[in-house]
This record gives C-alpha cells, sequence and structure tokens, in this order.
C-alpha cells in the first residue's frame, strides 16, 4: 500500500484522470460557462447546486458543502479510504502503483531506452529494408523529404507478427517492459505468455515529450482503404508510464524552440500529416492535438512557449466544432485565440498541395478571432424566431462568461447583439440576468472589497471572512502569496500560531489547515521553482487532507474574484493584510497581557520587564491605562 500513496503515483494520478469523467458517471452535468452544473449525488436536492470546474479538476456543491478534487470525489462517492481511491483511479487510468520513486525514475530512463530502440529499428524498416519500400513511396507521394524523415525518425512497422519481438529478443530486453509501453500486445495460451508486435505494416510516427524524448508512437495504415476490416487509419501507443496523453501535444518541442528563435505565437492542427505539412514548408510553430479534444494541460503547455495560438484544423463542420470546443480551454489559460477555416473538405495537408506558404501567410493575415468566429457560427444556428435568439444568447453567453476581461466580453457581447438585430443594452441586460440566475451562477460574490479596511477588521473578526478574502484572492492570483508569507506578521503567524494546538483563536481549523498546506507546498515550491507549476490546487486540495477544509478550500476556489486588473486585487489584498496583521497584533498584545499577569503574581519582575518591552514593540499599549503606568514607572 506504500505505492498507492506515494507523491509521484498521486501525481501521475492527478495528471491524468478528468474529474469530469469521473463525476460525469455519477451526475448528469450540463455546462454553465466555466463550470459544469448538475444534482449533488452527496445529498437530495432538486435544483443543482453542484459544481464541477474541469480547469482546475475540482468540484463543490453549494448544498451540502463537500468538495475536493477527483481522489476526494471517489473516496466520498465510492466510499473508499485514500488509498483505496488511488487504487481505483490508478486502475481506471492504467497507473502502475507497485513501485517507489527511485524504482520508477530507473525504469523510467530505462523505458525511455527501450522506446529509442524501437524507434531506431522502425527508422532502419523504413530507411533500409526492402520491405520499408511501400512506406518510402507513400511518403514520397504525401510529400514528406529526406531531411524530415530523417529530423522525425520517421518509421515503417513491418507487416509481421514479430519483427520488433524478435529484434529486442535479439537485444536482450524484456519483452514485458515492451508490452508496458504498448510495443506489444500480450495473448496467454497453455504455453504461457506470448508476445506479438503492435504495429504492422504501418508507417511510423515517433510521438516525443517536450525534451524531445520519444515517448510513443502514431501509425498510420498503408492501405489505400483502411475500411477494409476494423483496422482504424491510425493506431496509436496505449497510455504508458511514459505516454500521458492529456499532456502531450505532437511536435512540441520543436515548436517551442521556434516560438524563442521568432514569436510567441503557435498554430494548432488535428493531425500528424497537419504538423508536418507545416513542416515540411519550413514552418515550425506548430503543434497537434492528435485527433482528441484539446485537454487544459495542454493548453497549459502551449502558455508556456505562447501567448497566441492560430487554430488551422479540417475546413468542415466537424474542424470548425471542434475550434469552437478548443475556444473556452485556451481563453481559461490566458491565451489569445484565433482561427483560420480552410476550404470546405481540406485540412493543411491538403492546403500546402496546392498552395505556398505565401497564400497560407495571407490567411493569417485575415485570421479570425477566435470570440468573433463563435458569434459568427452560433448565431448561424437562429431560427428567426424570438425564443431561439433567446437560446443562442445564453449559448454564447457561456462562452464569454469564462473570458474574465470585462472589455473583451463586453466588445464581444456588443458584437453578438449585432448578429441578432439586438441592441447593446438589452444584450448587456440579458446577460447580467443570466449571470445572476441560479443556473449559471455559483453563489454571488460577497461585496466585502467595496468595504474600506476599517470596517474589514471589524466585521471580519466576528465571522473571520478576513482570512477567506486573503484566500480568495490568492486563489486568483496565485503569485501574490509571495506578499502574504513576507509580511512580518504572516511569519510570526506561521512561525508561532500556526503550530500550535490552540488555533481557535486565530483561525478556524479548516482555515488554518488550508493555510498550512499552501504554505507547505509554497516552501516547497520556493526550493525548486522550474519544477512545476506554482500553486496547483490539487496539490495543495492533497495536502490539506481534512474533508471539511478540502470543502471550505475547494469552495473558495468557486468564489474567488478576478478583478478588472491586477493592481486592483493588489490593493485590496494590501488593505486585508493590513487588517490581520492589526489582529495578529492583537492576539499578541492579549498573550503578552496574560504572560504580565502571570509574572506579576509570581513577583518576577525579570520577565515583567521584558514582557513589557515586548508589549511595547508591538506598536505601544494602547488604552491600557493601568500598564500605561507601569510602563512609565519604568518596569
Ligand atoms: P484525420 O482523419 O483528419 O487524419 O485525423 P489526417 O491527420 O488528415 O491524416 P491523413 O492525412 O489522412 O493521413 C486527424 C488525427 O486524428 C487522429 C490522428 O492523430 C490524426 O492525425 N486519428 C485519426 C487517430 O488517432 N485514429 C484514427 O483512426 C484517425
Ligand atoms: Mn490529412
Amino acid at each position: 500500500m506504500v505505492g498507492a500513496g506515494s507523491n509521484q503515483t498521486i501525481e501521475r494520478i492527478k495528471e491524468v484522470s478528468d474529474i469530469l469523467d469521473i463525476v460525469g458517471e455519477a451526475v448528469t452535468l450540463r455546462r454553465a460557462g466555466r463550470y459544469y452544473l448538475g444534482l449533488c449525488p452527496f445529498h437530495a436536492e432538486r435544483t443543482p447546486s453542484f459544481y464541477v470546474d474541469p480547469q482546475r479538476q475540482l468540484f463543490h456543491c453549494f448544498g451540502c458543502g463537500v468538495g475536493g478534487d477527483v481522489i476526494r470525489f471517489v473516496m466520498q462517492h465510492r466510499g473508499l479510504s485514500f488509498p483505496e481511491a488511488i487504487e481505483f483511479l490508478a486502475e481506471r487510468y492504467n497507473v502502475s502503483i507497485s513501485k517507489t520513486l527511485s524504482e520508477s525514475t530507473s525504469s523510467k530512463s530505462t523505458l525511455l531506452k527501450y522506446m529509442t530502440v524501437a524507434e531506431e529499428f522502425y527508422y532502419q524498416q523504413l530507411r533500409y529494408a526492402p520491405e520499408g519500400s511501400v512506406a518510402r513511396e507513400y511518403l514520397r507521394k504525401r510529400q514528406i523529404s529526406d531531411p524530415i524523415i530523417e529530423e522525425q525518425r520517421l518509421g515503417y512497422a513491418p507487416k509481421s507478427w514479430d519483427a520488433l519481438v524478435r529484434h529486442f529478443q535479439k537485444n536482450g530486453l524484456d519483452l514485458r517492459k515492451g508490452a508496458e509501453l504498448g510495443l506489444f500486445g500480450v495473448s496467454v495460451n497453455r504455453s504461457g505468455e506470448k508476445f506479438y508486435d503492435r504495429f504492422r505494416h504501418r508507417l511510423i510516427f515517433p510521438i516525443r515529450n517536450s525534451t524531445g524524448q520519444v515517448v510513443a508512437f502514431g501509425g498510420r495504415t498503408l492501405e489505400d482503404e483502411p475500411s477494409s476490416g476494423n483496422e482504424p487509419k491510425y493506431l496509436n501507443s496505449p497510455e504508458s508510464e511514459l505516454y500521458r496523453k492529456r499532456t502531450i501535444l505532437y511536435q512540441f518541442h520543436l515548436a517551442q524552440e521556434a516560438c524563442r528563435k521568432e514569436k510567441r505565437q503557435v498554430i494548432l492542427v488535428e493531425g500528424y500529416m497537419d504538423a508536418l505539412a507545416f513542416h515540411r514548408m519550413g514552418f515550425y510553430r506548430t503543434v497537434a492535438t492528435l485527433g482528441t479534444a484539446l485537454t487544459p494541460q495542454q493548453a497549459r503547455l502551449i502558455k508556456r512557449i505562447a501567448d497566441e495560438v492560430v487554430m488551422v484544423y479540417d475546413g468542415d463542420e466537424a474542424g470548425r466544432k471542434a475550434m469552437i470546443r478548443n475556444f473556452p480551454v485556451l481563453v481559461n489559460e490566458g491565451l489569445k485565440t484565433s482561427c483560420i477555416v480552410l476550404p470546405e473538405g481540406m485540412d493543411p495537408d491538403d492546403f500546402f498541395r496546392h498552395h505556398l506558404m505565401e497564400d497560407f501567410e495571407t490567411l493569417m493575415e485575415s485570421r479570425k478571432d477566435m470570440g468573433e468566429f463563435v458569434i459568427q457560427e452560433i448565431t448561424k444556428g437562429w431560427d428567426g424566431s424570438t425564443s431561439g435568439k433567446l437560446k443562442i444568447l445564453s449559448e454564447l453567453f457561456s462562452y464569454f462568461e469564462p473570458l474574465g476581461q470585462p472589455v473583451i466580453q463586453s466588445e464581444y457581447l456588443k458584437l453578438a447583439g449585432k448578429a441578432l438585430n439586438l441592441n447593446e443594452e438589452v444584450v448587456l441586460k440579458q446577460f447580467k440576468s443570466w449571470l445572476a440566475s441560479s443556473k449559471h451562477r455559483v453563489s454571488p460574490p460577497k461585496t466585502l472589497h467595496k468595504r474600506n479596511s476599517k470596517d474589514l477588521v471589524s466585521s471580519c473578526e466576528i465571522t473571520s471572512s478576513l482570512e477567506e478574502e486573503i484566500l480568495k484572492i490568492i486563489m486568483a492570483y496565485p503569485h501574490l502569496v509571495e506578499r502574504v508569507f513576507s509580511k512580518d506578521c504572516w511569519r510570526f503567524f506561521i512561525e508561532n500560531l500556526l503550530e500550535e494546538e490552540n488555533k481557535e483563536e486565530v483561525l478556524s481549523r479548516p482555515m488554518y489547515l488550508i493555510f498550512r498546506a499552501i504554505h507547505e507546498e509554497w516552501l516547497e515550491f520556493s526550493k525548486n521553482p522550474w519544477n512545476k507549476n506554482w500553486f496547483c490546487i490539487d496539490h495543495i486540495c492533497n495536502r490539506i487532507g481534512d474533508a471539511k477544509a478540502q470543502g471550505l478550500f475547494s469552495r473558495m476556489a468557486f468564489e474567488c474574484k478576478f478583478y478588472d486588473n491586477e493592481e486592483t486585487a493588489l490593493m485590496l489584498l494590501n488593505d486585508y493584510l493590513g487588517a490581520f496583521e492589526k489582529k495578529i497584533i492583537k492576539i499578541r498584545r492579549e498573550r503578552l497581557i496574560r504572560e504580565l499577569a502571570e509574572a506579576e503574581k509570581k513577583g518576577d519582575f525579570e520577565s515583567i520587564k521584558i514582557t513589557l518591552q515586548k508589549i511595547q514593540s508591538l506598536g505601544g499599549i494602547g488604552d491600557h491605562k493601568e500598564l500605561n503606568v507601569k510602563a512609565e514607572r519604568g518596569w
């Protein structure tokens, strides 16, 4: 069971699992703005108050307060312990959990070596084997030139059940490991296990991770009529220790380099051949999703190298729909998005068969902003009726809500109005009421930020919402946490109060657990900031452990506010921190005063003096008359 709890395993599970998949099996969800909404499976309700945030992989029920990450959901829903939930998800997503950290890193390099052996084998087959001529001929037909074949190490998997099996055996490699990597299938009969090649008579596309190491293969059929039999056009490696398809983008490693040299803009396409078509034209700022829907992890990967994404998908209904689906995912990572619609029925590879790079550059100049494209496409479905108008508007709203930036949002709303013959005010009004209607909106954010900090101190002392407000800002602007933890009052708070038994006087226990988790995560992050993204909600959720605190934390995630600009957030945070500082000083002073009374009882003059000094260094004694007198007497 040690394996199931290891951080690596948990991280891997988080990486590959999808809360929408898992929750979706238990709850019927529908999209509501940036969230999904359904009836809570943990308490009886008629109107949905159960929210899932696919971006942050969190759920929260505003009815019963249960919330957390995917692991928490599985625990609650299936009544499992933490390790059992991990085991469940590991099985579900094919993650092996039996390895300790060192074992798995050593096996990782072994696995990478295995992939290189396979890559080289396929490449040699393509290059030199007589059977490889079919593949060579095919590539020639598709205008893939030798330099690209070399650079990509494209390959050919021979028409045989055991060509790679024999190559592995000859080199003394472990076939079972090969099977774990998806290179071999296994059949079991009376004489034991039998391994066979997964890729047979296919053109092989190595798929690399962001450092350029091969982690999977895609194999294209070489039959002209792929419909013969059940064989798919493309056969891909299954998920493995090395290959988490949700986190990989085809050709990312080369795009990364090109973006660094040229500019922070990438072209996103759908397939192997499309990406390579761009390479063929000498253009390397291209990545591909390989036929699946874009995941938030992939969008984050793009954000690392670019600020703008231009989608160039198939010029058909499916392609346009897919681009629209990707829109919120990209926007949520703060990426500027636009698209190019190719002539009906064409994909980028087809396009370059008839056109030059200059032609594409012309298309690039006239690329369409995704928000405008969404309006154009969705209003196409308008039947002219008033009820139809409302339906279309709601659909558009759900795309524009997550944009967050009011200027852009209102620009799009204006455009939407134009397309539907509605004046701007009406659309705005409709948008506001759509936002307010409980169906679409997470409980309306409190308007605490309108008050000034004086009010805050008093109101928050009673309700403890001061910490909540601080937390909400951090959750929206995680990098501001540095401001929090570098403040003196926080240092004191964390070093002294956080570790003490009686936290009740400062924070509620759940809040205490949350801040402790954030602080731990922060410390770890400060040690190696290049290692991962700061403020991974689900990592923190994991550290929190306690169900009630996780519920509170997930609620904060749903209630956190994004302001018009970061300055506003920062100003507010400073206000709250100022108030918090006062709160802490007050607590410290009260404690010291208690200590003073103790010392007086004992007649311990030395500690009376020290305590008084401490009280004074806190910024005076305030209105304690008696103490003032003592201080004057020089105690
Ligand atoms: P397409 O069917 O558009 O193929 O699928 P394509 O990329 O244009 O390929 P060619 O030009 O016919 O050779 C787009 C992507 O979807 C994935 C592949 O990654 C493909 O590149 N796909 C498609 C599969 O994984 N399996 C399939 O059976 C089909
Ligand atoms: Mn194609």
